[in-house]
Parts: structure tokens; C-alpha cells; sequence
């Protein structure tokens, strides 16, 4: 399965924070913002990954990723030119895709929390059609909402209503199988010219191919793209690793995790960085796991 994180967009929310870098570099806490969207990929074991960007933030994107060797991933890096809508992704990324099934995740969307590793590798072993994530929100009308039947079934999905049809917003992670590239290439630009990921998963829906996973009141979403929800997110990185001592989102202890990479070349990233309590976190990681050091 391939992964892409959808990194651009003017920033014009976070005015004037970003007029000189991207939000997605912005730290939460004690990383980049960017590392949360990574993290979920991996977590659902996928290693391939297209970060798209605007042109003027693929380098210093890259000076952060490189390649991905060093976390065992594969990385690669495309120019969105221009925000012309999420869906977009899926076209800019149609090469990387390469006719095998997707998972895209937003830039500035982090996820967290009991049963949210098993549920994207579950997604990502059975996805069809689409798999979309949901969470209740107390303000739905700022998302994608759901709509559903009596017995629960997903029956609509509306990009920011007026009047929603329920509690429950779309986050920004998308399943897709491997006719994603042509679904999107379907869809025509909504009123506000962009190509909506919402309508591509509407024409999921339609063929009866989109599911609905809940995501459980204890597993925390942040769509960190306003002033107020960035501060809430760092508060909570801050305070899950006050309270259970765990680095939200840490790569390297993840890539450890997975066994994209061994103790020593975990133990080996963490020493670059042993200056800082992020560092001694992963080297710490690494002896824990190894047993020895
Ligand atoms: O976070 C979940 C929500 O994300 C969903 O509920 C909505 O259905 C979905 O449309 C999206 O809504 P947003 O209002 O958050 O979309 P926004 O235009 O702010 O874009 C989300 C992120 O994607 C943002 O970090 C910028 C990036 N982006 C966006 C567009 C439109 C791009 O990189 N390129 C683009 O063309």
C-alpha cells in the first residue's frame, strides 16, 4: 500500500505565523507538525510515502525527511503548484499510486489513542473502495460530515453544512483501493474551484464502496490548522507525555516498533539528537529494545 501526506496550502489561517514557513514545520511540542501525519502512515505499516507540498516548502520538507532510508521508509516529494483541492493529491500522486490501493492523510491532522493502530491496519488490509475515519465533534459544520441511516449505515457526506446531519466529521485519513486515481479524475471542482475530497468519496459512496470507521471517544483527533487547535494539540502531546511518558508520534521508536528499523540504527538517530530530551528519549528506546546497550 502507498502513502501520501498532503502538506500545502497558503496558510492563510495561521497569517502571520506562516508567512515564512510552512504550518506543516511548525513544531507540536516537540517535533514538526509533519511527523503526526507520517506517524499514522507508518502505523498502518506503510513505508512507500509522496509528501506533495507547495514548491517553496519541498526543500526544507526534505532537509527534514530525506529520502526516509534512515527511518526505513521510502520517501519522495511532489509540487502541489497551486491549492487546488485535497483530491488533487490522488492526481499529483497517480505515478507514486501506481495502480495499487492508497492511504492519504492530511499534513496537519494527528491522531492518538486505544485501538487507533489495529484500526488503519485493518483498513489498510481490507480496503475496497474507501475507508474514512470518523469522529464526533462538537462543531461539525467547520468539516466533511456524515449522515446516516437508522441502523447506523453511512448514507451521505457533506462538506461543511450548513445544517449537519449528524455529530460525526470525516477526518482528514483516507483508504482507498486501487482505483482511486480514476475516481478522482471524475470529479469536476466544486463552487469554490477546488477538486473536494468529499466528492470522491461521495462517488464511493454511490457504488455502495465507502465505510464508515468510528473512531472511540478515547482516541484524540486534532486538525491542528487554526491558532487555538495548534495550542490545544502541543497541550495534549505535552500532557500524554507527562502522564504516561510516551512521545507521541516519535518515528524512530515507531520505525523500531514495526522493525523498519533495528535497535542500533535507532539507538544511532536518537545519539544525533542527544542534546535534546527527544533524543534521549529514542536512545532510550533503543536500549529498552535491544536489552544490551
Ligand atoms: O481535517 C479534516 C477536514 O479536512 C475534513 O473534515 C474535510 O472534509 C476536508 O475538506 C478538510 O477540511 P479543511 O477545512 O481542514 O480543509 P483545508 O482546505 O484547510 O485543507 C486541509 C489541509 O490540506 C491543510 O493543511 C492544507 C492542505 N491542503 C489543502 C488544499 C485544499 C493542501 O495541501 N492543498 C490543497 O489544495
Amino acid at each position: 500500500m502507498k502513502g501520501i501526506v498532503l502538506a500545502g496550502g497558503n496558510g492563510s489561517r495561521l497569517r502571520p505565523s506562516t508567512s515564512a514557513a510552512s504550518k506543516q514545520l511548525f513544531p507540536i511540542y516537540d517535533k514538526p507538525m509533519i511527523y503526526y501525519p507520517i506517524a499514522v502512515l507508518m502505523l498502518a505499516g506503510i513505508r512507500e510515502i509522496l509528501v506533495i507540498s507547495a514548491p517553496e516548502s519541498i526543500s526544507p520538507l526534505q532537509r527534514v525527511f530525506g529520502d526516509g532510508k534512515r527511518l526505513g521508509l521510502d520517501i519522495g516529494y511532489r509540487e502541489q503548484k497551486e491549492p487546488r483541492g485535497i483530491a488533487e493529491a490522488l492526481l499529483i500522486g497517480e505515478r507514486h499510486i501506481d495502480g495499487r490501493p492508497s492511504a492519504l492523510v492530511l499534513g496537519d491532522n494527528l491522531f492518538h489513542g486505544p485501538g487507533f493502530e489495529e484500526a488503519v491496519q485493518e483498513a489498510a488490509r481490507t480496503v475496497d473502495g474507501c475507508v474514512l475515519f470518523g469522529h464526533k465533534v462538537f462543531d461539525p459544520c467547520r468539516y466533511g460530515v456524515g449522515g446516516f441511516d437508522r441502523s447506523g449505515r453511512l448514507i451521505s457526506i457533506e462538506e461543511k453544512p450548513e445544517r449537519p446531519d449528524s455529530d460525526y466529521a470525516v477526518t482528514g485519513l483516507y483508504f482507498y483501493g486501487a482505483d482511486a486515481v480514476e475516481v478522482a479524475k471524475e470529479v469536476r471542482p466544486s463552487a469554490r474551484g477546488e477538486l473536494e475530497i468529499t466528492d470522491v468519496n461521495r462517488a464511493y459512496l454511490a457504488q455502495e464502496r465507502a465505510r464508515f470507521v468510528t473512531l472511540e471517544d478515547s482516541v484524540a483527533w486534532f486538525d491542528a490548522g487554526t491558532e487555538e487547535s495548534l495550542f490545544e494539540s502541543a497541550c495534549y502531546v505535552h500532557s500524554v507525555l507527562k502522564g504516561q511518558g510516551e512521545r507521541i508520534a516519535c518515528l524512530e521508536e515507531i520505525a523500531l516498533r514495526m522493525g523498519f528499523i533495528d535497535a542500533e540504527a535507532c539507538h544511532r538517530l536518537g545519539e544525533e539528537m542527544k542534546d535534546s530530551p527527544y533524543g534521549r528519549y529514542v536512545m532510550e528506546k533503543a536500549r529498552r529494545s535491544n536489552g544490551t546497550r
